[in-house]
């Protein structure tokens, strides 16, 4: 099977190639990537010059080149995005214009060329914020409460309405979570580690106490091939992880694996809409398909903390592109309300 992957430069698209062409299967790889500050091709560089893959620049709004890539393809496996919650509130154009448009460019493209499969990755955002000791299932109501999650919610809309309509072949899966190698440091637990490993503050927004359902990467490949091969079509599969778990609390953690103290936990302020709690319930992709989750968090993080201690130079090429200035503008002006926190609780403590 050729599989066109959109935003297969980018983290979990990334782990995703990899996981299939590790495989040693028929199957290769077209990977479509516009190559944002997100994307990256370091991420690939185990690939070297295998003759089943393929990169393809591009990007999903432009439909004459996703037309001229796709040719040939029989599936696609769809994780083109804008993916930060926090640059979709500071700056939401891009991200409307990715995540919806090109989600319905890439739609009306696989429909034109008849592809057999298209699976759509969502997100467990799309349930928005849950009450305390709820779990989502697929049938929950879709309550997005940023514009990051209410295009991934428009997006999965977009596909089900071309299953209905269209007899579309598409499928959904909405994962919580992902953490792992090459995850760009925008992202909680990388820029943790990365602070962590630089002596520097681990900015916590607000009391810390927001909680969510952790997956290793390698999980949710198993689980998207698992969709991909063996998915029922017009259905939306779940992908959760083992542990739901607050953000203060995995950060403790953390820092107790790298070694280092609790006085890097800085308070700061929060974001805005900041959902409190998401969790899935994930016995459909279970029941269906026989996947579970296996990878422990603690044997995850370490292993991730130590993928990031072997790749300074992956991490410096990051920090000396778009991230830097990004870090400055959004971390440097939380500082004036930096708190150290306690173990009882948030300490006003000024700047660090
Ligand atoms: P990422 O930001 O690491 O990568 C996104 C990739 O998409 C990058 O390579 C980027 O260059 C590419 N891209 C962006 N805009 C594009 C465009 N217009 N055309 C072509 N390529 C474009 O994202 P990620 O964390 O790997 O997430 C992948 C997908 O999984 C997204 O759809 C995201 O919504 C979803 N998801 C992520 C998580 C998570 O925890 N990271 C959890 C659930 C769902
Ligand atoms: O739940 C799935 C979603 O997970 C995906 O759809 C998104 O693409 C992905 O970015 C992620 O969104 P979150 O907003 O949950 O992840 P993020 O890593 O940005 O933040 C995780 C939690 O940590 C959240 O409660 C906010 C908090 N946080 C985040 C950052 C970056 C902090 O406390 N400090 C930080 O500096």
């Amino acid at each position: 099977m050729k599989i066109f992957v959109t935003g297969g430069a980018g983290f979990i698209g990334s782990n995703f190639i990899r996981h299939v062409l590790g495989l040693g299967r028929n199957y290769s790889v077209v990977n479509y990537d516009k190559l944002t500050y997100a994307g990256n091709l370091a991420n690939l560089e185990s690939i070297g010059k295998n003759p089943k893959y393929q990169f393809v620049r591009g990007d999903i709004c432009d439909a004459a080149a996703v037309e001229a890539a796709m040719r040939g393809c029989e599936a696609v496996v769809h994780f083109a995005a804008e993916s930060h919650v926090d640059r979709s509130i500071y700056e939401p154009a891009p991200v409307i214009e990715t995540n919806i448009t090109g989600t319905f460019i890439l739609l009306q493209v696989s429909r034109k060329l008849n592809l057999q499969r298209f699976v759509h990755i969502s997100t467990d955002e799309v349930y928005g914020d849950l009450l305390p000791g709820t779990s989502a299932d697929e049938s929950s109501r879709l309550q997005p409460s940023s514009p990051y999650s209410a295009s991934k919610a428009a997006s999965d809309l977009l596909v089900r309405s071309y299953v209905r309509t269209f007899d579309f072949p598409g499928l959904i899966t909405r994962s919580s979570n992902n953490y792992g190698p090459y995850q760009f440091p925008e992202k909680f637990l990388p820029l943790l580690i990365t602070n962590a490993l630089d002596d520097k503050p681990l900015p916590i927004y607000g009391d810390g106490k927001q909680q969510r359902n952790w997956l290793h990467v390698d999980d949710n490949c198993r689980g998207i091939l698992a969709v991909l091969e063996r998915g029922r079509i017009g259905e939306v599969y779940n992908i959760g992880g083992l542990d739901v778990e607050e953000n203060l609390s995995i950060a403790r953690r953390l820092l107790r694996l790298v070694g280092k103290p609790e006085t890097l936990l800085s308070s700061v302020r929060d974001r805005p809409g900041h959902d409190r709690r998401y969790a899935l319930k994930c016995d459909k992709i279970g029941r269906e398909l026989g996947w579970t989750p296996s990878i422990l968090l603690d044997d995850g993080l370490r292993q991730t903390i130590d993928w990031y201690k072997m790749n300074v130079e992956w991490i410096a090429g990051i920090r000396g592109g778009e991230y830097r200035s990004y870090y400055e503008k959004y971390y440097d002006n939380r500082d004036s309300s930096l708190h150290a926190i306690t173990q009882s609780g948030v300490k006003s403590s000024g700047k660090f």
